[in-house]
């Protein structure tokens, strides 16, 4: 059963913003059908707040958001906006808004794009609502954003690739992966490909701990080792990195560097993403339609929950599980 609409939210608008994230088309999807499931009127926004700006608006139906629910990427594209950011461009988007006539806004992506909808919404009178969408999982409100699980699992098909490889010629590789400031991809995906060893910001890299451990491998004859290397580390990239150890293990090994970089970004959806973007978006309509204005949604323990905007936005994500780093020692030693 639908939840019963307020009758005063006729027309909705919906945008993509920040990093694109796989599952957002069915986040997209979902948003669409529930709002034309109550009676509302559904609008997209291209390339999130810059369409905002510029007026980019097209009017969508269930069959605007036909066979997307696979695709990764997002139908309305997305962007970083600088613009947003300035009194001037806020004022334009609401502008367009007011014009267009419209009464409510679906926003989806990240932190940076929370903060956003957050300062907009303290600004005007226009309820919006947000929906986790970034690979980083480094939100905070929600146990999951949509777009991370078909990251995990892109990563570990890459490295178990590199594995390959590694093995046969008896090398030690450094694999950098996305998650701007945070080890949310890192860590479980090292623990599920058996690496040697996993850096991230969260936790202090020693490198001279680093080289005893690849050391300790060569003299055991490991025939590959592999070093995941968060993007965000404050030691630096895989590169960085690299060279540090490079002069320590003094020839022992013969090392490469790997760069995932975008492909983690991309690619159909996971089962748990399109569930995930399924739940969160019909939850996001539902929440306008209720009248809940400025939260997030999110899932929680398995439950659909409701964030504030300015929390969501300005809070630091769950610590990570520090014990999986326990673990990956255990088991790669
Ligand atoms: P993500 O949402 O994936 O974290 P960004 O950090 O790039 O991605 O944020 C997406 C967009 O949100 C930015 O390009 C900008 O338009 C908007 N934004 C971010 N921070 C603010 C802010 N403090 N005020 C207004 N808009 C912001
Ligand atoms: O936030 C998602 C993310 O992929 C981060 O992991 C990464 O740091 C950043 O976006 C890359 O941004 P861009 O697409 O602008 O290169």
């Amino acid at each position: 059963m639908a939840v019963k609409a307020k009758p005063d939210i006729k027309k909705i608008a919906l945008l993509t913003s920040g990093g694109d994230a796989p599952g957002m088309n069915a986040c997209i999807r979902a948003i669409v059908r529930t709002g034309i499931y109550n009676g509302k009127r559904m609008v997209g926004v291209m390339r999130g707040y810059q369409g905002l700006i510029d007026g980019e608006f097209k009017d969508m139906d269930n069959r605007s958001v036909s066979n997307i629910i696979h695709r990764g990427g997002t139908i309305l594209k997305s962007a970083r906006c600088p613009d947003f950011k300035s009194d001037e461009g806020m004022e334009s988007a609401y502008r367009n808004l007011k014009a267009e006539r419209i009464d409510a806004l679906v926003t989806v992506g990240g932190d940076g794009t929370f903060r956003g909808a957050n300062e907009f919404s303290h600004r005007y009178d226009i309820p919006v609502i947000g929906v986790p969408g970034t690979i980083d999982n480094d939100m905070y409100g929600t146990d999951f954003t949509i777009g991370y699980d078909t990251a995990l699992n892109t990563v570990i098909d890459a490295i178990d690739k590199i594995r390959d490889t590694a093995h046969s010629h008896d090398r030690l590789f450094f694999i950098e992966v996305m998650g701007r400031d945070a080890g949310f991809i890192a860590l479980p995906t090292g623990i599920a490909t058996g690496a040697e060893s996993i850096l991230i910001p969260e936790s202090k890299t020693d490198i001279d701990k680093l080289v005893d451990t690849l050391d300790y491998g060569w003299r055991r004859k490991k025939s590959s080792s592999i070093v995941i290397v968060a993007e965000g580390e404050e030691e630096g990239g895989a590169f960085e990195i690299k060279q540090q150890v490079e002069e320590k293990l003094k020839g022992r090994y013969d090392i490469r560097v790997t760069i995932l970089g975008h492909i983690q970004r991309g690619g159909r959806p996971t089962c748990n993403d399109r569930v995930l973007a399924s739940r969160l978006g019909v939850a996001a309509l539902e929440a306008i339609l209720a009248g809940k204005s400025d939260v997030m949604v999110g899932v929680k323990n398995g439950k659909v929950t409701y964030t504030p905007l300015t929390k969501a936005a300005n809070s630091k994500p769950a610590k990570l599980n520090k014990q999986l780093l326990r673990i990956s020692e255990i088991l790669s030693y």
